[in-house]
């Protein structure tokens, strides 16, 4: 946990931004893993750890903007709860270490709320997420469930938005810290990439890596051979000598800060030349993000800037042809890229996604394409100092989206289909890092994972 102040200030400037009604935070509850005892790692709702820090099941968090009380509800564990679990601070002591003295059991939540209904007040709600919070809110709210999307507030979703966009020092010390175990993890898939190797094997020490360090991961591990499938949670292939291994994993501290990097590496100890080439127009693609990458610069505008070196490199080996910048206001380079160049990093891996894209990514002044490929760009807005993001270019050759666009005569101008059906067994490749964005420039997180051909060769 941080110390006190920083959650004091948090709060602090949260009541400032809204100036008045109530702002409720659930925190998250154990959910069943495949009965009610057996219940899934526990993990907080990442908007309730940003204001009240405390990592335990059955919270919620109130922020009174009209009269500055903080509060937490919650109850103390009972000798049931001592014999199974040991024994908890109590809910008084643990609300103390993030500087709120305003404790009261869970049960008493209700009546806070329907007096503030009474007295005409306002109460600000988050777009539930899970299903049990949402029930919760049905309850304690009386709006159905299926409502309450539509009941949340806009102005909460834009001033969390607002703090939790840019990080602090501290925070960035966590992200590094997460970093440094996803390089661990990274490096050792790298070593592991033989042919004849399960995939699920390094899975699992890679996780395994994770947990050992603090973890859990951030997401579900991607990792696959088949790479041309974006998120590739299938580890049932045995390593083959001529393919490429994607591994797109991360960790979170044991403080929920997470890190999220992938690699691509062939199978075996080489590249071969085919792999060389595109793998190294997706590289200048990536490192040409981190060049430039820098406040006041629309990151769709920097999607586009790296689409156009892939494109650059896609001419090079013949898939591509036309010019640039054509291909890329036309989409035309979204058969190899279908994806966003990068997304928001934080306290969850994909920042604050569960607020709304629209808030998170964009805002006022852009607002996101309905373009194929940057449609799924989840950040376009101006960068500014304190936001950590990933840049993450790929290159895929996915057969059913090949097929369909050569079918329909898709952009025949820029893509050359003879060349292209040629990579349909290719696979794909992705290459991420993880960029603060700082007052003049960028600077890449963690120590940094072996990257260049030169440099992935070495290492093996
Ligand atoms: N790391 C998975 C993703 O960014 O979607
Ligand atoms: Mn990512």
């Amino acid at each position: 946990m941080f110390q006190p102040q920083i959650y004091l200030q948090r709060r602090a400037q949260l009541r400032k931004i809204m100036g008045n009604g109530l702002v409720l935070l659930p925190g998250n509850v154990d959910a069943a893993f495949n009965y009610p005892a057996n219940q899934y790692h526990f993990r907080q709702d990442s908007t309730f750890l940003y204001y009240f820090g405390l990592d335990h099941a059955g919270l919620a968090g109130v922020i009174d903007a009209d009269s500055g009380e903080d509060w937490i509800f919650g109850n103390d564990v009972d000798m049931d709860d001592i014999i199974w679990m040991g024994v908890l601070p109590t809910v008084k002591e643990m609300a103390l270490e993030v500087g709120v003295t305003h404790t009261v059991p869970y049960k008493n939540l209700e009546d806070a709320i329907n007096k503030a209904l009474a007295q005409g007040r306002e109460i600000h709600l988050l777009p539930p997420y899970r299903g049990e919070t949402m029930l919760e809110l049905e309850r304690l709210l009386k709006i159905p469930a299926a409502g309450l999307k539509g009941k949340s507030s806009v102005k909460l979703i834009k001033a969390v938005v607002s703090q939790r966009s840019i990080k602090d020092q501290y925070e960035i010390t966590e992200i590094q810290k997460a970093m440094d175990t996803a390089g661990l993890m990274h490096t050792k898939a790298m070593k592991m990439a033989m042919p004849g190797v399960w995939e699920q094997e390094i899975a699992g020490t890679i996780e395994g890596i994770a947990m050992a360090h603090g973890g859990p991961v951030s997401f579900p591990v991607i990792l696959s051979m088949n790479g041309q499938t974006l998120h590739n949670h299938d580890h049932s292939q045995y390593l083959q000598e001529g393919r490429m291994m994607v591994v797109d994993a991360g960790c979170e501290t044991s403080m929920h800060y997470a890190s999220d990097l992938t690699r691509t590496v062939p199978v075996g100890l080489r590249f071969n030349s085919r792999q060389k080439e595109v793998y190294e127009a997706v590289l200048n693609a990536n490192m040409k993000a981190i060049e430039v990458i820098k406040p006041g610069l629309f990151y769709r505008d920097i999607h586009k800037m790296a689409a156009a070196v892939l494109v650059d490199g896609l001419k090079g080996i013949g898939l591509m042809k036309g010019n640039t910048q054509d291909a890329v206001e036309a989409g035309a380079y979204a058969l190899f890229l279908p994806h966003g160049l990068g997304h928001m990093m934080g306290l969850d891996v994909h920042d604050m996604e569960n607020l709304g894209q629209v808030y998170v990514g964009y805002d006022d002044e852009i607002q996101p394409s309905t373009q194929f490929g940057i449609s799924f760009l989840r950040l376009g807005r101006r960068l500014q100092p304190g936001f950590v993001i990933t840049d993450e270019p790929g290159c895929y050759f996915i057969p059913a989206l090949i097929d369909q666009w050569k079918a329909e005569g898709l952009h025949t101008d820029f893509i050359n289909y003879t060349a292209v059906e040629k990579y349909k067994d290719f696979g794909g490749i992705r290459i991420e890092d993880d960029i603060l964005v700082t007052e003049t420039g960028n600077l890449v997180l963690g120590k940094g994972v072996a990257k260049t051909v030169k440099d992935i060769e070495a290492l093996r």
